[in-house]
């Protein structure tokens, strides 16, 4: 379970600071799929970037599995990044390797055997639907087959949370389909908590059970996702609702 308690996040810029997270608190069950959706600008990526510390927070606090995690440091800084996947709009993949050196190459930083991380890779692109695939480079794949690589790699140490900043959005509208079904099988699978950030009303309906409306830097709304789209209290909300479903958010 993540538990994020009054997060702040200040920048400082040129112009002074600006603040991007102001007073975010939410709780993501464990082993659910948690949506956060807002505009862009809103906060999206800081907050699911502070949740593996690639932002340090302000000031509030965030415990995953009731501990907290924001001075962690040196080592156990690595064993928190270690059990917490990350996937990107923009996929990162290492283009200068493989496909299986990319999906090897978490295992092999963590010390894992080579002959144990062959097996792991293959394991991995099977469930993904790419063991043809292990020789590819990045360029000879289509989006959505370097998406599936960007999962299998994220997936590779067995983490406990998968961290998803809009993944579907460099992608048609098939291929989002298939990319957030395979998300929901490797959640149904390993029962990986999945955070996932996304401007599009479908991406949350079609996989989320949660979801977080963010705006303007603050949660503006959150709940289950029937209850919050049944019953929008934001503007925001709404707008999202009528911009993706007009005569849903019309009835
Ligand atoms: N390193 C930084 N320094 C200064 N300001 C930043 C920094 N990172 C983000 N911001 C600002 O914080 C705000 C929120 O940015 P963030 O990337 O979290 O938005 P987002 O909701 O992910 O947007 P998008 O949907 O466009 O990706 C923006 O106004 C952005 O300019
Ligand atoms: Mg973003």
């Amino acid at each position: 379970m993540i538990e994020i308690h009054h997060l702040t996040k200040q920048f400082t810029t040129r112009r002074g600071p600006f603040t991007a997270l102001d007073d975010v608190s939410l709780t993501v069950e464990a082993g659910s799929i948690h949506g956060v959706i807002g505009l862009s600008g809103a906060g999206k990526s800081t907050l699911i970037r502070s949740i593996n510390l690639l932002e340090r927070p302000t000031s509030g606090d965030i415990r995953i599995d009731g501990r907290s995690i924001i001075d962690l440091r040196g080592a156990e800084l690595i064993r928190l990044r270690r059990s917490i996947g990350m996937i990107f709009q923009s996929f990162n993949l290492l283009s200068q390797r493989t496909v299986h050196a990319n999906v090897a190459y978490p295992l092999a930083i963590a010390g894992m055997r080579r002959e144990a991380i062959n097996s792991r890779v293959s394991e991995l692109l099977r469930l993904v639907g790419l063991e043809d695939k292990h020789d590819a480079y990045p360029a000879q794949l289509s989006g959505g087959q370097q998406q599936r690589v960007a999962i299998a790699r994220a997936m590779a140490a067995r983490p406990g949370i998968l961290l998803c900043d809009e993944p579907t959005s460099a992608l048609d509208i098939v291929t989002t389909g298939q990319i957030l079904d395979l998300l929901s099988e490797i959640n149904r699978l390993t029962r990986v908590t999945i955070v996932l950030i996304t401007h599009e009303i479908a991406v949350i309906r079609r996989i989320c059970d949660h979801v977080t409306v963010l705006d303007g830097s603050r949660v503006l709304e959150q709940g289950s996702v029937a209850e919050v789209f049944a019953n929008p209290q934001a503007a925001v909300t709404r707008q999202l609702l009528l911009a993706h479903e007009p005569r849903e958010a019309a009835r």
